[in-house]
């Protein structure tokens, strides 16, 4: 689906400090009405801190956030255009799924009659699937229910900006992928900007329109899934997401139509997409992920780009298997092989393969 290009959120040099503790370091993001964009990092990168100054309850040390080109910086979180849906869900356990969605509506300066509250939380529960629901508590509901209760809630005062902290945390891995699309489709069934916070790169990269990947309060890198994972810009990106084989390299040769570049663990040149960002001498490191390599039992006739070694272990996973093949230098390489025909007779254990790869299944990272 094509979004709009119009920013909804802007977050300027935004930095935070606690008491000595940078969790937030001078990010600068623009995220697009309607726009489902999510945080992504590791424990203690600063996700929910940077969510939660979205939010207001958190006071940033230095720069300014914009919501639909206002300065929020002074305003108070309860008169915010956003709404935030805690990995907890926090429903009232008191309360009936209407009395819970119904909550916020009633507690507006200006509310609505009781007759347009019943209506709009009808609305609300049919978006979500819960209509059927109504007269529940919480702990009448599953872990899916719950969490489209809360998403209901979060959505009835119509926020411009939707925050989500680890919307899928509380559920089990099957669950999990379910509502992850489901969410998706009533958060873009009501139009509403989101930015997510998770840790989980799956998780992102099924729900997200972009990632912001994090590390160290830091942003890395901002992108589609697919730009994070196929053009990585950094060492950490490339491992963070997904699985990777790096090489450290030398650039030997800088041709008009590719790049040609040396490395310890391997006897034949690396050849990559001409075009690279480094003199010949330097130093940088050369990613292939192991979908891209291709395992044979016979020597490729190609002068560059493969290597040979010895299978050392092998994740049979059905669908796909993982070889880990170690060279002669000691490096272990990982590659990937899909197990579309039950009769072939497999790569083992102990095995000397050729592992090959072509031009463009090798990118360039350069810190
Ligand atoms: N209220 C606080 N007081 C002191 N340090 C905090 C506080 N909140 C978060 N931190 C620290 O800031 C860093 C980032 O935390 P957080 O934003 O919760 O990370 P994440 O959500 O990515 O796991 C961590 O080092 C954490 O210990
Ligand atoms: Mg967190």
């Amino acid at each position: 689906m094509t979004k709009s290009s119009q920013p909804m959120l802007e977050i300027r040099q935004v930095s935070k400090q606690f008491s000595g503790v940078s969790a937030v370091k001078d990010v600068n993001l623009s995220i697009n009405k309607g726009e489902i964009f999510a945080l992504l990092g590791g424990s203690g990168c600063g996700k929910t801190t940077l969510l939660r100054m979205l939010a207001g309850f958190e006071t940033p040390s230095a720069g300014a956030i914009f919501i639909d080109g206002e300065d929020i910086s002074e305003v108070p979180p309860h008169r915010r255009p956003v709404n935030m849906m805690f990995q907890s869900y926090a429903l009232f356990p008191h309360m009936t799924v209407a009395q819970n969605v119904a909550f916020g509506l009633q507690q507006e300066k200006n509310r609505l009659s009781k007759p347009e509250i019943a209506s709009k939380v009808a609305q609300l529960l049919g978006l979500v699937r819960m209509q059927d629901f109504a007269s529940r508590r919480p702990e009448q509901l599953s872990g899916g229910q719950r969490q489209r209760v809360a998403l209901a809630r979060s959505l009835a005062k119509k926020p411009k900006v939707l925050l989500l902290d680890e919307p899928m945390g509380a559920l089990d891995k099957k669950l999990r992928s379910q509502m992850q699309l489901e969410v998706v489709d009533i958060i873009e069934a009501v139009g509403v900007t989101c930015v997510m916070v998770t840790h989980d790169q799956e998780e992102a990269m099924t729900m997200a329109d972009r990632i912001s990947v994090m590390h160290e309060g830091e942003i890395m890198q901002v992108g589609t899934p697919n730009e994070i994972y196929e053009f990585p810009n950094s060492r950490h990106t490339a491992e963070f997401i997904g699985s990777v084989n790096i090489f450290d390299a030398t650039v030997t040769q800088l041709e008009k139509d590719y790049s040609l570049l040396t490395c310890v663990d391997l006897n034949v040149p690396i050849q990559v997409e001409a075009g690279i960002n480094a003199p010949i001498g330097a130093s940088l490191g050369v990613a292939i992920r192991p979908e891209k390599i291709t395992m044979s039992r016979q020597q490729p006739d190609q002068l560059v780009n493969w290597l040979m070694g010895v299978v050392e272990d092998i994740a049979y996973l059905g669908g796909h298997s993982v070889y880990y093949v170690k060279l002669t230098s000691g490096k272990r390489v990982m590659a990937i092989g899909t197990n579309n025909d039950r009769h072939e007779q497999k790569v083992t254990w102990k095995d000397t393969v050729y592992l090959h790869w072509s031009n463009t299944g090798a990118v360039v990272i350069y810190q």
